[in-house]
């Protein structure tokens, strides 16, 4: 299995990431590899960093290095552990891309679209959105320890488009995503409507 959580920043993915691996391991019976972009892989720091620190990078820029980071991710770790029968747990793939730099950054969607069908990267089996509304991830996120990167600095506007882009993504392809609308939902219940959907997605329809 191939699985990516999706979601504007603060919105639970590395939270609901760790419940949703040990639930895969023991429904499916297979090590469950985590991971996440930008930067998921043996140097990936380097640019995760790069992109997340640099100011003023064009859209275009940001775009391209995204690419660029989850082609080196895909080759370098979600490839290999497919190979060896492992689900793989991503946080983060092409819908963050299209939702942050198109929706956000508000480059041509069809543009986007076009350049990440060009690279052919795997596409997931599912796709998780954790859907919540940017006062509240933000919220969250200001309680968080560690310092905000750019895009969480950008505030609220940029994530109100980008939690907008989204939820159109989601709309646009129901069968491939588990959306899960997060705001005043404990952890363990955005978790159960998690497994809930991907029993129904992964198992029920086959
Ligand atoms: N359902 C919830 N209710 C309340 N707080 C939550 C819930 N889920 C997660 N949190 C808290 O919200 C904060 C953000 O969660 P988390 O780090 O999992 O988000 P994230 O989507 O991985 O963010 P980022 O994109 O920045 O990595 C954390 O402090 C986490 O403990
Ligand atoms: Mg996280």
């Amino acid at each position: 299995m191939f699985i990516t959580l999706e979601g504007i920043d603060g919105s639970g993915k590395s939270t609901q990431s760790e419940k949703i691996a040990e639930w895969l391991e023991s429904r499916t019976g297979r090590r469950t590899v985590r991971t996440f972009e930008p930067g998921g892989w043996q140097g990936g720091g380097a640019i995760r960093g790069f992109i997340l620190n640099t100011p003023g990078l064009s859209a275009m820029s940001e775009l391209l290095l995204f690419l660029a980071d989850r082609s080196e991710h895909i080759s370098r770790v979600i490839l290999p552990a497919l190979r060896q029968d492992c689900n793989v747990l991503c946080e983060r793939w092409n819908e963050s891309t299209l939702a942050y730099q198109a929706g956000g950054h508000e480059l041509n969607p069809s543009h986007v679209r076009r350049i990440i069908r060009a690279c052919s990267f795997p596409e997931p089996d599912v796709k998780i959105l954790l859907d919540i509304s940017p006062e509240t991830a933000i919220e969250r996120v200001k309680s968080r320890k560690n310092s905000p990167d750019k895009f969480e600095d950008e505030g609220i506007k940029l994530l109100r488009n980008v939690a907008a882009f989204y939820r159109l993504i989601a709309e646009e392809d129901p069968a491939g995503f588990v959306r899960v609308v997060c705001d005043g939902l404990t952890e363990d219940e955005v978790f159960t409507k998690i497994t809930a959907g991907l029993e129904a997605r992964l198992w029920r329809s086959r």
